[in-house]
């Protein structure tokens, strides 16, 4: 089995009545659920941490240099324009990710256009709701398996 962390960043808590009209109306729990299931299916165990603090997210991506995580999916949320720091966390441990919104991003304001993810992602999804999650673990199952 290999070890797939997901991470979720702030507000993804809210999910189901964050903006539906935006995020769509599955909560965080069905997504991680899913995901947990699915991953069964491909080998993979599934973790899932949500955290509105980037010191926590910082923390819990350090430990993945220890902890056998082998591979990364995240939506960084509102991080992703902002959050130097967790891009040089998952670059100090070497972790390869996929980065992963529910929206079109690039279809939104300025400067959500910009991500200090991007270009170090094995690959980025972006605005196929929560089924971008999905598509997120089946390529992380073909990159580990
Ligand atoms: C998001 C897009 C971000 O711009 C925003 O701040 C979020 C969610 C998405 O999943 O579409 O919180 O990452």
């Amino acid at each position: 089995m290999k070890n797939v962390l997901v991470i979720h960043g702030p507000n993804l808590n809210m999910l189901g009545q964050r903006e539906p009209e935006t995020y769509g109306s599955d909560t965080l729990a069905d997504i991680n659920e899913r995901l947990v299931t699915s991953g069964k299916s491909q080998s993979l165990a599934v973790t899932c941490l949500q955290s509105n603090s980037e010191a926590e997210l910082v923390t819990r991506v350090q430990a993945c240099a220890q902890d056998g995580t082998d591979f990364v999916i995240i939506n960084p949320a509102a991080f992703t324009h902002s959050s130097i720091v967790l891009r040089d966390a998952l670059l100090a441990v070497a972790m390869p990710f996929i980065e992963v919104h529910l929206s079109n991003v690039h279809a939104r304001e300025s400067f959500r256009q910009h991500s200090y993810f991007s270009d170090k992602a094995v690959g980025v999804i972006c605005g196929l709701g929560a089924q971008g999650y999905e598509l997120a673990l089946q390529a992380a199952a073909k990159q580990l398996n």
